[in-house]
């Protein structure tokens, strides 16, 4: 499912409209009155000729997309192997495979249009899109862009398949893939309007985070990227606000796109900023028209950029990043085990009391929670990055949550590793697990929940437990320079601000599950875990973007806080015919879960 279905009622009453009268209009004012995107039968769709045509203007980058699983069956061998199949860097190479590939399946169609690895003989497209233009150039980019607004076409863009809301897949769409655009250009000294703003790095919007560190390690710099290895750090990531074992200590990735301005040096440094030819985002808009986006050229989308949400905007060439020298930390890994959910909520506790332990350092944390359905045991693994320390130091640093949590009864070590080396190659992953069906749901929770009331942390997490959550996963990737960076002018959801953890729920199951299940899994976390989360996040909640729940809803609060007014006149601005539509992104209230449809 796309889209929350929140407008039966307008829906009935949108009619189609007359061809005669449509034939009267122009086609911008077609465009805009026609309900529905043109789809393979309707009179509008391009014929095999017009794809022919498209083709040969973009070298013959057009390809037809099939699920991944029909991807795997059409190979030599006729299957993937199961390393192969859940493998996030081998599923990127497949142009309609999603990370977590229930997004690619189409649960909401009457019937539901499924393609499951170990059934392809009864494959349907789902939500699958019909084709792909696997973009080499700028111009292949413009020319789909352009071919799609002037046949009326849903248009979905991906660079890796990650998008944990499905959003790089849309059923009957083209798709514009980025993820051949991989440059990955560092910069000594970056002057904007005569002014060295130091060292830079400009990220094709197709350069995975793992091409980063390993570029970051071979230049001597640390750069902002995320735990995955294979998520597309100029893609979905910064559209998102992207956060980073890094964010603590230099802000979000949002906070480092070159030239974002904090309110007072905007002052300090105003007329250097009037004077910048320096491109921040290239970023191909609805019009066709590349932009160079920064804080004085079209400073509206580039406050939109840098957290608005992702893939609601046009489609990201590249970003340009500040960097900064690279540095050793630790990184210790620490795994306990609770024989209950009583204990378990009892070390979550312990784990709130000293969730400031290593603040004094910028470290960021992050922690899983996995229930084993099996004994009921619960393991908690937390994997903690602490810059500009040795081990010795980190091992102090940790002592005090270690002690508190070897007393609690019901509470074990399984096993501590520490290690220490070059922040990149502490970041560095080779690739991702992907292949399975899997949605999240998530909020920030705030620094005051922590000060105030740890022992209600724990009792949330006893309480998600016993309701039968499988994984929750927490990470200190706020507070720090995410808290300082308040005053930047930029769409990041200021609930990040104030927030000491992202908290997030993972629910999952098999291709086996009866679809009854699955649809109940698919809303759990709005229905059952939701309420109980938000004991934490109190009222006004914010949640990430990137890592959510697309049932959420008030997702124009919950993901875009007090923006979501000044983002939509943004996007009328730049994208006035909702050519780029995501779910639960800003303007998808105007259209049904699939976007084919105004609402
Ligand atoms: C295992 C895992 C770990 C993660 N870790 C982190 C983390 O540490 N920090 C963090 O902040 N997030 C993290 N994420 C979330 C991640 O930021 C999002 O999934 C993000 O949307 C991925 O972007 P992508 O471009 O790689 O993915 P895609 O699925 O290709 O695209 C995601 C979104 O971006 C849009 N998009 C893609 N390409 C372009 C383009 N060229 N121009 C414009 N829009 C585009 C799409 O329309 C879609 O809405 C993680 C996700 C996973 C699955
Ligand atoms: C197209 O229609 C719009 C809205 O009716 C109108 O403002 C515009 O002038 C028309 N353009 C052309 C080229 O006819
Ligand atoms: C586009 O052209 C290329 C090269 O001629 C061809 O291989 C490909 O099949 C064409 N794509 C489609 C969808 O027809
Ligand atoms: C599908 O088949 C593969 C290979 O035979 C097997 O390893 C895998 O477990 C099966 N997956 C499902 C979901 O049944
Ligand atoms: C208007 O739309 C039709 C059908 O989609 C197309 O053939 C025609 O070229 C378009 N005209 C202009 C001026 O864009
Ligand atoms: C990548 O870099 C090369 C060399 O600087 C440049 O010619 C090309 O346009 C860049 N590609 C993109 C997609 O930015
Ligand atoms: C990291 O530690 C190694 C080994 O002690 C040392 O050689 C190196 O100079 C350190 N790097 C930095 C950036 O401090
Ligand atoms: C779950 O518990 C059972 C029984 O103790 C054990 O055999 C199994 O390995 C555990 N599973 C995981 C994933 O730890
Ligand atoms: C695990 O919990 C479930 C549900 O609460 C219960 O039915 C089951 O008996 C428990 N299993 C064990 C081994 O305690
Ligand atoms: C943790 O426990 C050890 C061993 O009992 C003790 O030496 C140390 O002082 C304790 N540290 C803290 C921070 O409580
Ligand atoms: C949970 O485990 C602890 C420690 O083993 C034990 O004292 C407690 O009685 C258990 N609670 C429940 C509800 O089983």
């Amino acid at each position: 499912m796309k889209f929350l279905n929140l407008s039966l009622v307008y829906l009935s009453l949108v009619l189609p409209i007359s061809s005669s009268w449509a034939q009267n209009q122009n086609n911008t004012s077609l465009k805009h009155a026609q309900a529905c995107r043109n789809v393979p039968g309707s009179p509008g769709y391009p014929t095999p000729a017009a794809w022919d045509a498209f083709n040969a203007t973009i070298s013959g980058r057009l390809i037809k997309v099939v699920p991944s699983a029909v991807y795997c069956a059409n190979l030599p061998g006729g299957s993937c192997t199961d390393a192969q199949w859940t493998s996030a860097l081998f599923r990127s190479m497949i142009p309609g495979a999603a990370d977590q590939v229930n997004w690619e399946q189409g649960y909401d169609l009457t019937p539901p249009a499924l393609c499951l690895r170990n059934s392809t003989n009864t494959c349907k497209q789902g939500d699958v899109p019909l084709y792909s233009v696997e973009a080499e150039t700028v111009a292949d980019v413009q020319a789909a862009v352009k071919f799609a607004s002037a046949h009326n076409l849903r248009l979905v863009l991906k660079s890796s398949g990650h998008d944990t809301l499905g959003r790089s897949s849309a059923r009957q769409a083209l798709l514009i893939r980025t993820t051949n655009f991989q440059n990955l250009t560092f910069t000594d000294a970056f002057y904007i309007g005569g002014q060295n703003q130091g060292p830079a790095v400009t990220v094709g919007s197709g350069a995975r985070g793992q091409d980063l560190y390993r570029a970051g390690k071979a230049n001597g710099r640390a750069v902002l990227g995320g735990s995955a290895g294979t998520v597309c750090i100029a893609g979905g990531y910064i559209q998102g606000a992207g956060h980073s074992a890094l964010s603590p200590l230099f802000g979000l990735a949002a906070d480092n796109v070159l030239g974002a301005l904090h309110l007072c040096s905007a002052v300090r440094f105003g007329s250097d900023y009037l004077l910048s030819v320096f491109q921040e985002f290239n970023i191909i808009v609805a019009s066709g028209e590349l932009l160079k986006v920064n804080s004085v050229s079209h400073s509206d989308l580039f406050f939109a950029l840098r957290g608005g949400g992702s893939g609601s905007w046009g489609v990201l060439i590249s970003a340009t990043f500040k960097n900064y020298p690279t540095f050793n930390s630790t990184s210790n890994v620490i795994t306990f085990r609770a024989t209950n959910n009583t204990a378990a909520g009892a070390l979550a506790t312990a784990h709130a009391h000293h969730i400031f332990d290593l603040d004094s350092s910028h470290a960021s944390h992050s922690w899983i929670m996995l229930q084993n359905a099996t004994d009921n045991t619960t393991s908690f693994e937390m994997n903690a990055n602490i810059p500009h320390t040795t081990i010795e130091e980190s091992k102090t640093l940790l002592a005090a949550f270690m002690n508190a949590s070897l007393v609690l009864p019901g509470v074990s070590l399984v096993s501590e590793e520490y290690g220490f080396g070059d922040i990149n190659d502490a970041l560095f992953q080779a690739d991702d697990a992907a292949g399975t069906n899997s949605v999240l749901g998530s909020r920030l929770i705030p620094a005051e929940t922590y000060r105030q009331s740890p022992e209600k942390v724990g009792q949330v997490y006893k309480e998600l437990l016993d309701i039968g959550t499988q994984q929750i996963f927490g990470i200190v990737v706020a507070g720090g320079k995410v808290a300082e960076n308040a005053d930047i002018e930029s769409a990041v959801h200021p609930a990040w601000r104030k927030a000491k953890t992202h908290f997030v729920i993972h629910n999952f199951w098999d291709d086996s599950a009866p679809l009854s299940e699955i649809n109940a899994i698919r809303k759990k976390f709005t229905t059952l875990q939701r309420p109980v989360v938000e004991q934490l996040s109190g009222p006004n909640p914010g949640s990430y973007s990137n890592e959510a729940d697309i049932f959420e809803p008030q997702f124009q609060t919950t993901f875009y806080g007090p923006n979501y007014a000044k983002l939509s006149a943004i996007k009328a601005r730049y994208d006035p015919e909702d050519l780029f539509i995501v779910a639960r992104g800003v303007g998808s209230e105007r259209w049904d879960e699939w976007a084919l449809c105004r609402a």
